[in-house]
């Protein structure tokens, strides 16, 4: 494999979990070799699959069916980081699909970047979380999961800032707002090992956030248009329905996403409009 594209859609071809993070890894490894030898590998072509491959199990079933979790109970703590371990390696795919996906689009060497050390640290997360889970005497794959998951990549699948308004600047910071919740409900279990791999995926998924606020005010500028109208455009195009209060507001700015950004896009706001 000669390009960054082809080692993309190797990691999006193949099924297993950890088969997939760990060709994840090695190719962000080689890819940043590259780069600090002053001899990077061409971004190339290669033809990303419409939605990624994924192993047999979990079985995945419409929101609605996923049985409601208790988080109070053991049981409900694996139903947790189970649903965790779903997104993100659902977030390895994400990251690796926006490389080919968008490839005729000129980008700057550090977008390149920034995706391949986003879908290293994803890879770093789920499988952090699958040892969480085997800690527990589960595993991922044992229980059902989300099947709308991969519906944003679709829906976007021919928009790059589309893409970035949805996947980063929504979904990702999304996660910010609910990250805090669920270290709490391990650290008051005493399960250090999930509060220690809750926290390090809230530290990384900031930069995440950032990268996409970064590059989708990267092509506003080239486009001279103006990002917030564009972002609440594309949201309402893209997101089937309004943003959900609470939100972190201090990781949010951390990550470049101000208020009016995602304020004006809740039910409250679109009530107050009425
Ligand atoms: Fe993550
Ligand atoms: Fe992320």
């Amino acid at each position: 494999m000669t390009s960054l594209s082809e080692m993309a859609v190797d990691v999006l071809t193949t099924a297993d979990g950890r088969e997939k993070t760990e060709k994840s890894r090695r190719y962000a490894a080689r890819w940043f070799a590259a780069r600090t030898a002053g001899d990077p590998l061409p971004v190339g072509r290669a033809d990303p699959p419409l939605r990624p491959s994924r192993p047999d199990r979990p079985e995945l079933l419409d929101p609605r069916d996923v049985p409601r979790r208790r988080p109070g109970s053991p049981q409900g703590r694996i139903a947790l980081l189970h649903a965790v371990a779903h997104i993100e390696l659902n977030a390895v795919d994400l990251h690796w699909d926006i490389i080919p996906r968008f490839a005729d689009t000129p980008m700057p060497p550090g977008f390149y970047d920034d995706w391949v050390k986003a879908a290293d640290e994803e890879s770093k997360h789920f499988n952090l979380v699958c040892d969480c889970l085997e800690a527990a005497g589960s595993t991922y794959g044992a229980l059902p999961a989300h099947a709308g998951m991969w519906r944003a990549a679709e829906d976007t699948a021919g928009d790059l800032m589309g893409r970035l308004a949805v996947v980063p600047m929504v979904l990702e910071a999304r996660g910010l707002d609910v990250t805090p919740g669920m270290i709490d409900i391990f650290r008051k279990a005493g399960i250090d090992q999930a509060v220690a791999a809750l926290e390090t995926i809230y530290a990384e998924e900031v930069s995440h956030v950032a990268y996409g606020s970064k590059w989708f005010h990267f092509l506003c500028g080239r486009h001279d248009s103006d990002p917030r109208d564009v972002f609440h455009t594309l949201v309402q195009k893209y997101f089937h329905g309004p943003l959900k209060p609470p939100f972190n507001e201090e990781k949010r700015a951390e990550a470049g996403i101000p208020p009016d950004f995602y304020w004006p896009l809740t039910a409250q706001a679109s009530e107050g409009t009425r």
